[in-house]
Order: structure tokens, then sequence, then C-alpha cells
């Protein structure tokens, strides 16, 4: 019994690593009565997410992996306090800076015209550091969230490169247009990594976490995070 449950085990991680490199990774399960955490993969761009949360002090640890888009590109992870989608969200960014230390920057992207480093965001960054190898970035993260934020809403993305210390636009294929979801702090997601944490679709979830609005409004939350990027686009080059 214990035997095949481990053959199986194994067989699955090693079915992991065949398919995609950049989204085994170790989970470990967060405990303790006040905790919640899981393990995820998040449903686009073959990023991962890991995260254990602290009901107590409200402190979310984050773990968010994605192999890059390019070998000098960035990775980021975000929250948006007060909505869905791209707008609003407050990002962590990460890439290899001009002098090619791993760096993880903070980022208000507030409106379509300002996508600004900041050192403040609604929710506090403890610590924050980046980990690269194999084409894989890391970033890992410490957060003291408001105590009002019980449901997360989520963004991450992925962009080919990194101009004088400044995040390049990304693609606009799907896949870039769909990540993003909702996480639900107040439950533990066990450490089933096909399903897990990986998030509802967002559109149109907001902070209220009903999932059943999904579907309706996500086209609409679609082309704003459309325009938003080609307005980033503006800005970039
Ligand atoms: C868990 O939370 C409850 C209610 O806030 C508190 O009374 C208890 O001390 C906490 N336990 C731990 C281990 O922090
Ligand atoms: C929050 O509580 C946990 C569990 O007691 C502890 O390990 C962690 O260091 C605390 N975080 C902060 C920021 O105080
Ligand atoms: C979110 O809303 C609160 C209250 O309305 C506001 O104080 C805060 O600045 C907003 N945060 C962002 C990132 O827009
Ligand atoms: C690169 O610059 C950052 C600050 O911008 C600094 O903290 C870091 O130590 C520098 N790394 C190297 C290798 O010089
Ligand atoms: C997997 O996720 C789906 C959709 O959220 C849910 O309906 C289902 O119950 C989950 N299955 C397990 C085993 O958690």
């Amino acid at each position: 019994m214990a035997y095949s449950l481990l053959h199986l085990l194994f067989i699955s991680v090693i079915t992991f690593l065949l398919i995609s490199p950049s989204i085994s990774h170790h989970c470990s399960y967060p405990s303790g009565p006040n905790v919640t955490g899981g393990c995820s993969h998040l449903p686009s761009l073959k990023a991962s997410f890991d995260w254990a949360y602290t009901a107590t002090n409200t402190t979310l640890s984050i773990t968010f992996t994605a192999p890059l888009a390019s070998p000098h590109g960035w990775v980021s992870w975000g929250i948006n306090p007060n909505g869905t989608g791209m707008i609003g969200t407050e990002a962590l960014i990460a890439f290899k800076d001009t002098n090619g230390s791993l760096v993880v920057k903070k980022y208000n992207l507030n409106s379509y015209k300002s996508v600004v480093e900041t050192d403040r965001f609604t929710y506090k960054v403890l610590d924050s550091k980046a980990k690269y190898s194999n084409n894989v970035m890391k970033i890992l993260a410490t957060l003291v969230l408001p105590a009002q934020m019980t449901t997360v809403n989520q963004v991450w993305q992925v962009g080919p490169a990194v101009k004088d210390g400044r995040p390049m636009m990304h693609k606009l294929d799907p896949d870039n247009m769909k990540s993003k979801g909702t996480l639900n702090l107040a439950t533990t997601s066990g450490g089933d990594e096909n399903n897990a944490t990986a998030p509802s679709p967002a559109g149109g979830v907001g902070q209220s976490g009903n999932k059943s609005g999904g579907s309706s409004t996500i086209w609409s939350n679609y082309s704003i995070f459309y325009v938003f990027v080609m307005f980033l686009g503006v800005l970039f080059f």
C-alpha cells in the first residue's frame, strides 16, 4: 500500500518534471490553529503559487514561481486591493537589475499612464527576494495584509525584457490576458497540486469572493486590460 502510493507519487513527480520543469516545486503544508495555506498551479503562464497565511497577525508568505519569457525578462506577482485585473494592482516585479543583481521592486499600476516604482503599498512588504535557476524565477515575500483583506485579488505576469532598470511591456497572448484570480485566505487548500488554490477567473469577483459572478464580466475586464497594456506600450517605447 505504502509502496504503491509512493510509486504513484514518484511517477506523478517525474511526469511533472517532464511536462513542465518550471512548475515542479516543493510544497510545505502550513499548519497551526490560525494558519491557512496551499500550493497551486496557476491557470496561466506555467506559474505556481505557494502561500501560508497567519490570521492572528494577518501575515501572508508567498512564493511565486514562473518561467521567464526570455533570458532577460521579468516576472511579477501582485495584489489588487480595490478591484480585479491590472489597474490598481500593487505589484512585486523581479528581474536582473542593471548591475547584474536580482531585485524585487514595488510598482503601483494605478492608472493607464502611471506605472511607477513605489515604496508604499496598501499591504506591507516585510521582506522580499528573487531567486533564479534554469530560466525559472521565483519571488519570495512576506507581507502583512490589511485585516479586512480576507480575499486577495491576485495578478501575475511575465515579460520579455528590462531596459534601463524598467520592466518592458509583456505579450498580449491569451495566457498573458488571463493572469488573475482570487485567493481565499480563510480556506486551506490541502496540497492537491492540480486543483488546490488555482484561483477562479477573477472577472467580476471583487472582494466578495462570489465565484458565480465570474464569467459574465470577464470580457469587459479583458478589454480594459487590453487598453491598459496598449498604454503600457506607449509608456515604455
Ligand atoms: C488563534 O486565534 C484565536 C482567536 O483569535 C486565539 O484565541 C488563539 O490564541 C490563536 N492561537 C494561536 C496559536 O495563535
Ligand atoms: C505571525 O505569526 C506567526 C505565527 O505565530 C509567526 O511565525 C510570524 O513570525 C508572525 N509574523 C509577524 C510579522 O509577526
Ligand atoms: C484602495 O481604496 C482605499 C480606500 O478607498 C484607498 O485608500 C486606497 O488608496 C486604494 N488603493 C489603491 C491601490 O488604489
Ligand atoms: C546592485 O544595486 C543594488 C542597489 O540598486 C545593490 O543593493 C546591490 O548590492 C548591487 N549589486 C551589485 C552586485 O553591485
Ligand atoms: C477542484 O476545483 C473545482 C473547481 O473549483 C471544484 O469544483 C472541485 O471540487 C475541486 N476538486 C477537489 C478534489 O478539490
